[in-house]
């Protein structure tokens, strides 16, 4: 967890709060959280659901590694501590945007558990939805679209996730979706599905 530096700092409540959010918006906010291995499929899902949820009246917004990493995280990289502070980062954007009543999805490797679980507490109890886009080592270097796995297997990129460095793969996820066999279209289905039915789509 990150040290308070800041001194002589007081929590302002806001006068507009939840509640009416939640009302205005015509539902609640929560945070989509998928994770697995670069190329696993979490983006491309993340925004299918995005454009689902879209047509159908919900808010949402969606925070992704590669944009994130250009912006408010570039002087971030792939040290172990430098994910750790990524995903915290993302965590508080999202737990922002989550008081914001917008569904917001995120698509990060976030290889820690640990780092995982300090947004789900930092979220409220059913506010961090932990999905697990799991794709194999075998299919996501098979797909490698940015030909990232190829450098990291000739040495070129150090700490590759999967290659040599770790993805702890999340023991009690929300969901864990199939991305070795099912398709894209089918998997933001499955999403979309599960939201549908824990009633996170309407207020
Ligand atoms: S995370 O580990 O901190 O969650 P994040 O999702 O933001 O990673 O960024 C991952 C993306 O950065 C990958 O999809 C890939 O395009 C790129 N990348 C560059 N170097 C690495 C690396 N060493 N390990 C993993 N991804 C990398």
């Amino acid at each position: 967890m990150a040290e308070q530096k800041a001194t002589n700092v007081t929590w302002h409540e806001h006068r507009v709060g939840n509640e009416e959010r939640n009302q205005l918006n015509g539902h609640k906010g929560a945070v989509i959280w998928f994770t697995g291995l670069s190329a696993c499929g979490k983006s491309t899902v993340a925004n299918t659901v995005d454009h689902l949820l879209h047509q159908k009246g919900v808010h949402t917004y969606v925070l992704d590694g590669d944009n994130v990493r250009m912006g408010l995280n570039k002087n971030l990289g792939f040290s172990a501590e430098d994910r750790a502070e990524n995903i915290r980062r993302i965590g508080e954007v999202a737990s922002l945007f989550n008081n914001a009543s917008i569904l917001t999805l995120t698509a990060f490797i976030s290889p820690y558990k640990e780092d995982r679980d300090n947004v789900r507490k930092l979220l409220g109890d059913g506010e961090f939805i932990e999905v697990y886009v799991n794709a194999s080592l075998e299919t996501c270097e098979a797909r490698d679209p940015k030909g990232l796995y190829k450098k990291a297997r000739a040495g070129e990129i150090k700490g590759f996730t999967g290659i040599d460095d770790p993805y702890e793969a999340p023991e009690k996820a929300e969901l864990v979706l199939d991305a070795d066999n099912k398709s894209i279209d089918d998997l933001a289905e499955e999403v979309v599905a599960y939201l549908e039915a824990k009633g996170y789509l309407k207020s």
